[in-house]
């Protein structure tokens, strides 16, 4: 294709489009377009053969049940989620293929094949059951990026208990919140992890978080032995995973669940304080995981080496990491650290080590990989890799390209893939053995899949143009509701335009059809790739004794696509300084996680509010971002916005 290595720039111009190079497509799982016509045509019938698929312990009568916004899928079949990602390929002959290469940020190193994981998530699922964890049951995961995770993880589906991973990033009062939402009865976590070489005590977070957590029984607590010690004292209510685990047997039969049982609650960051409990159930959410994995990645079990940077505490983790490459029974690189420690190549060093040939990251990565220089990946042979993806926020076209060129060589399709904590799995992302690729857009939706582009009025935009992105039929691995709350389920995600789910973000089509995501058009950030609240970054400032009111904002960052900014109105007796501004931005850390603390906040007499009281969040981010402050007249008073850019832009 690039025969005269044009630049970088001269491609952007001509906004071309990359076909898939030949030989990938000619070897590709999907490279015939007619698949989106026959996936059409009969959808139901389309998941049906993806079902079909897995190892189930009962047939289902129906496909699909339809009772708008509720659906069920393969009602009465039965299956479990572990035997999925294990058994099958065990029984297959494939016990010996490697399921994680696991690396630590220090450079530790261990393999665990699809035969050792099995005969660790059945230990695991013993004492998860001696420890009195029962069906139905919930269980809350914290716990870095190491094997126990996805370990604990199928456990907890070998026995039909609930899991719920809450991102070790998050705080004590984060923990808590989701603990004592979804009642669990236990907690596993890991004693500490290391960030950049420093030491961080996880069980001291748990211990804060379950002293007032009263349904939890017990605290299984995964020791990383030498290297990174943890301080915190052990509470009456802990047990040692290395007491508990190892003595238990080897086999643990799986649990036949229905394929609409709850297999795991996922919280995500809605436009309120409260987050949402998302609810995925099994057999559709499976079904789902192993159709778009193998399609979009186009895993080849015997020859590909996978590897999704993500954590296991968000959902590409759990999609990406965990259940749509293990019901492939691919080979995963898994690691544990920042992406420059020791330096900015770990990534490519990983790369080249581990003979990585697919590769999936976030553009907020890409970002800061093209900041820390060309020099970083040009040092490392990156030729293993044949295909690369993007996912959790719009990647500019210059990003793409760079990735294309300086991490793919000009070589590999790259997958922008689009899809949420709610839908599952991918919905919208080209198949990179068929899609004419163009940077930036994330192209058309996955076989199966139907999305529409809405006006205000609902009234569908046709052709070239832009709207609010819905999803207009039901797919198995669709959220099934919010943790015991449907008014809001139906509120958030089926009234805006009733009948269609409503994603959040706003679309367009060009001429060509091609779909572009351009964000999310509620009060909902999105920070690195990560979902963000205005309203629960607000909530968490307001409730330091300093502030009056607040309101919060996503600007544009260079690196993290948004990054919070406040604005204060601080109580009578408390002084505006620099050195209060640094407290508030560390609250909200300490109340939320490190991923909320704001990029900076700032002190207002007053906020730009409508006539009825609401914050006019659009107007600080004009301000924020240096824009023309354009109609002010639906403001209460305009006058405070003048007053506010005046001070914001002498600050
Ligand atoms: C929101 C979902 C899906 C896993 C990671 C985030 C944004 C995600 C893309 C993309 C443009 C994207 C959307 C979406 N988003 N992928 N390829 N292009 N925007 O999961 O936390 O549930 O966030 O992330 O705004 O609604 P999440």
């Amino acid at each position: 294709m690039n025969d005269q290595d044009p630049t970088i720039d001269t491609l952007l111009h001509e906004s071309r489009s990359f076909p898939p190079p030949p030989e990938f497509a000619a070897a590709a799982h999907a490279n015939d377009p007619a698949i989106y016509d026959q996936a059409d045509a009969d959808w139901e019938g389309w998941w049906e053969r993806w079902a079909s698929r897995l190892q189930w312990d009962q047939p289902w009568q129906q496909v699909l049940d339809w009772q708008a916004p509720y659906a069920k899928w393969f009602v009465g079949g039965k299956l479990n989620a572990s035997v999925q990602c294990l058994d099958r390929h065990v029984d297959a002959g494939h016990g010996n293929r490697v399921a994680y290469y696991w690396e630590g940020e220090s450079g530790d190193k261990r393999t665990l094949t699809y035969a050792d994981m099995l005969a660790e998530v059945c230990h695991t699922a013993n004492a998860l059951k001696e420890l009195g964890v029962q069906r139905g049951d919930r269980v809350t995961l914290y716990m870095p990026m190491v094997p126990e995770l996805a370990i604990s993880v199928l456990a907890c589906t070998r026995i039909g208990a609930i899991f719920s991973v809450v991102f070790a990033g998050f705080s004590a009062t984060s923990l808590q919140d989701r603990i004592q939402d979804q009642e669990a009865k236990l907690v596993i976590c890991a004693d500490a992890c290391s960030r950049r070489g420093k030491c961080l005590d996880l069980k001291a977070v748990v211990d804060e978080a379950v002293a007032n957590c009263p349904t939890i029984e017990k605290v299984l607590v995964w020791h990383r032995g030498a290297g990174v010690a943890s301080a915190s004292p052990v509470s009456d209510r802990e047990v040692a995973w290395e007491d508990l685990v190892p003595r238990q047997k080897d086999q643990c039969p799986p649990a036949s669940m229905d394929a609409e049982d709850p297999l795991f609650i996922l919280y995500t960051s809605g436009t309120t304080g409260k987050p949402k409990g998302i609810v995925h159930t099994t057999g559709g959410y499976l079904t789902g995981a192993l159709a778009t994995s193998k399609l979009v990645f186009d895993l080849k079990p015997a020859q590909d080496v996978y590897w999704c940077t993500a954590d296991i505490g968000w959902i590409t983790g759990h999609s990406y990491i965990v259940f749509g490459p293990m019901a492939n029974g691919v080979t995963q690189v898994m690691y544990e650290g920042a992406p420059d420690y020791p330096a900015p190549d770990r990534f490519w060093s990983l790369v080249d080590d581990y003979k990585v040939s697919v590769f999936y990251t976030a553009p907020t990565a890409i970002r800061a990989f093209m900041k820390w220089g060309d020099e970083h990946p040009e040092a490392h042979d990156l030729s293993s890799l044949r295909l690369l993806g993007t996912v959790g926020e719009p990647i500019n076209p210059e990003a793409w390209m760079w990735y294309r060129n300086k991490i793919g060589h000009d070589l590999c399709p790259i997958v922008d893939t689009w899809w949420q904590t709610e839908t599952g799995g991918i919905m919208i992302s080209p198949l990179p053995g068929i899609t004419a690729t163009v940077p930036g857009s994330a192209m058309h939706t996955f076989p199966g899949v139907e999305a529409r582009l809405l006006d205000q009025e609902g009234k569908e935009v046709e052709g070239a143009g832009g709207g609010y992105l819905v999803l207009t039929r039901p797919w198995p691995s669709m959220l099934r509701g919010l943790w015991r709350d449907p008014e809001r389920y139906e509120e958030t995600y089926w009234s805006r335009f009733p009948g269609k789910y409503f994603a959040g973000d706003g679309a367009k089509r060009d001429e060509h059809g091609n779909l572009w995501v351009l964000g999310r058009v509620d009060d909902v950030m999105n920070v690195s790739g990560h979902r963000l609240s205005t309203m629960e970054i607000e909530s968490a400032l307001v409730a330091h004794e300093a502030v009056a009111e607040a309101a919060v904002i996503g600007v544009a960052h260079d690196l993290k696509g948004q990054a919070p900014v406040g604005f204060v109105i601080l109580r009578g007796g408390f002084e505006a300084t620099p050195e209060l501004a640094q407290t508030l931005r560390q609250h909200v850390a300490t109340e939320i996680g490190g991923l909320a603390r704001p990029e900076a906040v700032h002190f207002t007499p007053e906020l730009p509010k409508t006539r009825s009281g609401k914050i006019m969040r659009r107007l600080l981010r004009d301000v924020a971002e240096g824009k023309a402050l354009g109609d002010l007249t639906t403001l209460a008073d305009p006058g405070v916005l003048t007053g506010l850019k005046q001070e914001y832009e002498s600050a």
